[in-house]
């Protein structure tokens, strides 16, 4: 833990190890990689439950029964469209990274929402829910436009995760795919106070929209650090090859004090427990795809880094999702906004805990450089 303690203030940087506000959202043990949303377990809800129930107990605190998730899915359906006119704005951004055409087609979606300006909790919430309606019509409608395709419309027969792949491919996806699909929003709805969820709290601490907040979380987001690591763990994985390179590759990275994308965490210093739930897809969907090769050198690269686990560095929930969406024909660079998909339940959530009872979120910096000093002017500066 950085911190240096000098006679005036004690900094922490990176904000590591603070505790800034108290949640009942989720729960994160990162000793024993243990996670919870509004307490039931993650493998509970990876296995047993679905995006829309997850979402539906997220924003709602409570598990629903079949007929408030049945109301609740069918209004999420019925949210999917996006105007004609974001439709226009992708296009003209079309040459743009997936998540600046997904940032700028969210920022202008706020000027179609009816409730935009509307604070209230009821309206954050609904806010939320039609963007987590609506991205993925936006991440889909870019892919086909950047490629001369028509944008597929939204197939309200489809459940989130399966019209999602329907849009993007133009096909109806298979049971299994639109499964995979459906656990992997489930594995990244929420997370606590991870980078982008902070951001969209400060942004929400000084009273600003949803919208607004989404789209910081979204800037936010995008960095390697936080959730572009899958996309540069399957570009590791091309690079590396075969399995017989894994060991040299990796060591080249540490030895040159580099990171291994897609282990480590600030917080689990044991194995991220969504890791698993991708691990297994990883390994049964190289099969059944005929390539094998992908699970067996993330698995030699889980070997050459066995001795950092002594140092709690583990696989995170990235290191085998990107192989799954590859593997899935997903283009690499979506595989991102891919998490954005999955995370907009949890920012709506971040920013309606943060108005509950709002206080404006603003840290200091301890100044260490001059005092004081006399402002000379210019024709006597030399
Ligand atoms: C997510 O916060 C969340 O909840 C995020 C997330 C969510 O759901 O929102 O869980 C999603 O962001 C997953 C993380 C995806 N990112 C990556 O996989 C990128 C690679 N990982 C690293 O960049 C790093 O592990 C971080 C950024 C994730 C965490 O970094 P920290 O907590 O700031 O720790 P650090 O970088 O200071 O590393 C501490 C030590 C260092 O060694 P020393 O300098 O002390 O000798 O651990 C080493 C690091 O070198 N280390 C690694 C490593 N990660 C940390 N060494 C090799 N490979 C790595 N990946």
């Amino acid at each position: 833990m950085t911190t240096t303690a000098t006679n005036k203030v004690e900094i922490r940087r990176g904000l590591m190890g603070v505790y800034f506000d108290r949640t009942d959202s989720c729960f994160i043990d990162g000793t024993i990689g243990k996670l919870l949303y509004r307490g039931y377990d993650i493998h509970e809800l990876a296995e047993k439950s679905t995006f829309e129930e997850v979402i539906y107990l997220l924003l709602n605190g409570k598990l629903p029964t079949r007929r408030e998730l049945d109301g609740f899915d069918r209004q999420l359906r019925a949210d999917r469209d996006i105007p004609d006119d974001v439709l226009d704005i992708i296009n003209k951004v079309k040459d743009g990274h997936p998540m600046d055409v997904l940032r700028t087609a969210v920022s202008a979606l706020s000027a179609y929402d009816p409730e935009v300006k509307d604070n209230s909790e009821a309206a954050i919430i609904r806010k939320g829910l039609r963007l987590t309606a609506k991205a993925p019509t936006i991440v889909a409608a870019h892919d086909r436009i950047r490629k001369g395709l028509k944008p597929v419309k939204p197939n309200a027969n489809l459940n989130h995760a399966g019209n999602f792949l329907y849009m993007l491919f133009g096909k109806e996806p298979s049971e299994d795919e639109m499964h995979i699909m459906d656990v992997d929003f489930i594995l990244h709805a929420e997370h606590g106070a991870n980078a982008s969820a902070f951001a969209a709290r400060v942004a929400a601490s000084t009273q600003t929209d949803l919208h607004s907040a989404v789209v910081a979380g979204i800037a936010t987001l995008k960095g390697p650090a936080h959730g572009g690591a899958a996309e540069e763990v399957m570009k590791m994985a091309e690079e590396i090859g075969q399995p017989e390179k894994a060991d040299g590759y990796a060591r080249n990275i540490l030895d040159h004090g580099g990171r291994v994308m897609g282990f480590g965490h600030r917080v689990y210093k044991a194995e991220d427990p969504r890791a698993r739930h991708m691990r297994e897809r990883s390994h049964t969907l190289g099969i059944a795809k005929g390539q094998p090769q992908w699970f067996e050198i993330l698995t030699k690269l889980q070997e050459v880094m066995k001795p950092y686990q002594a140092r709690g560095i583990f696989v995170n929930v990235d290191f085998f999702a990107g192989s799954v969406y590859y593997l899935m024909g997903i283009p690499e660079d979506i595989f991102i906004s891919i998490f954005a998909l999955g995370r907009i339940p949890g920012w709506t959530l971040n920013v309606a805990e943060q108005y509950r009872s709002n206080i404006l979120i603003r840290p200091l910096t301890d100044y260490n450089g001059p005092m004081d000093l006399e402002y000379v002017p210019i024709s006597q500066r030399r």
